[in-house]
């Protein structure tokens, strides 16, 4: 059965997905979100998109509604992702938390979890006495899908191509028997980590104490300018002053009205 979503479909999904999750979906993604909704149609049996508009809008749950923000967004990330990164906060904020030893940080779209878990790896990696520190790390995303898999720890070997043996030995447990391909974080690492469905759209986030780092990477391309200002200006309410704010690489506050400081490209500080 071939699937045509009208225009006035469109506009209803297209309006759905921005007020729910921020994610814009320009005009000419018509024929992009009907083939990849076509396919979720013909799985559970629905014949029009205002089927399933219904039954997304209906699910008190949001199961369906996040099923389908993962069928038209991408999850897509990995173990060091712009390295970069993790280079700054082992040679910079690691040094300048050396009085306290201890340090928050929010990976604040952390899909299936790589991002958080190359955070914990960095931070346990990079000190002398790892058990000196108060390492925590909140990992969110608005995908219970990502997070479950996220909060699973298990990975497929192909993932770990580029990560030095040793550090894949450190952290890692290698399966065996059934599980021979597969490799599961170590406790050591899940134990600095906390898992949660957040929606970075939401008016307020549940943290309380504030935070030294914000991981914000290869989400805010996804959003529009105004969504992106908003979002930018609260995670400046959730940094300590002198905290930072990582965004992705090919992504850029230049255009939206904020109070950071550029320190360095993608990396922005709020203001002692
Ligand atoms: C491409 S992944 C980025 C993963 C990781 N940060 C990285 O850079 O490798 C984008 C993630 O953003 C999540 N996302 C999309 N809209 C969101 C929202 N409104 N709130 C929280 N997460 C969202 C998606 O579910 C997806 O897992």
């Amino acid at each position: 059965m071939e699937y045509k979503i009208t225009s006035k479909e469109f506009e209803c999904f297209r309006t759905l997905i921005y007020e729910e999750s921020g994610i814009s979906l320009g005009q000419q993604k018509q024929s992009l979100l009907e083939s990849r909704l076509s396919k979720r149609l013909r799985e559970i049996g629905l014949e029009t998109f205002s089927q399933y508009y219904d039954k997304v809008t209906r699910d008190p749950t949001q199961e369906e509604f996040t099923r389908m923000l993962d069928l038209i967004s991408t999850n897509k990330t990995d173990f060091f992702r712009e390295s970069k990164h993790f280079d700054f906060l082992r040679e910079v904020i690691l040094p300048e938390l050396m009085p306290t030893k201890r340090i928050r940080i929010w990976s604040s779209a952390c899909s299936t979890g790589e991002e958080p878990y190359t955070i914990a790896i960095t931070l346990i990696d990079s000190v002398q006495n790892p058990k000196e520190w108060d390492f925590r790390i909140l990992a969110s995303d608005l995908s219970t899908r990502v997070l479950a898999k996220a909060a699973s720890g298990i990975y497929d070997e192909e993932r770990f191509r580029d990560m030095l043996p040793g550090m894949l030995s450190r952290h890692f447990l290698r399966g065996r028997g059934e599980s021979m391909g597969l490799f599961k974080v170590k406790p050591h690492l899940t134990s600095m980590i906390r898992f949660r469905r957040l929606n970075l759209m939401d008016d307020e986030f549940p943290i309380r104490n504030p935070l030294d780092v914000i991981f914000c990477r290869n989400v805010m391309i996804y959003f529009d300018r105004p969504t992106q200002e908003t979002l930018v200006n609260k995670f400046h309410h959730y940094l300590k002053p002198g905290g930072y704010l990582f965004i992705g690489h090919s992504e850029s506050l230049q255009w939206i009205s904020h109070p950071f400081m550029p320190v360095a490209p993608t990396i922005y500080q709020r203001k002692r």
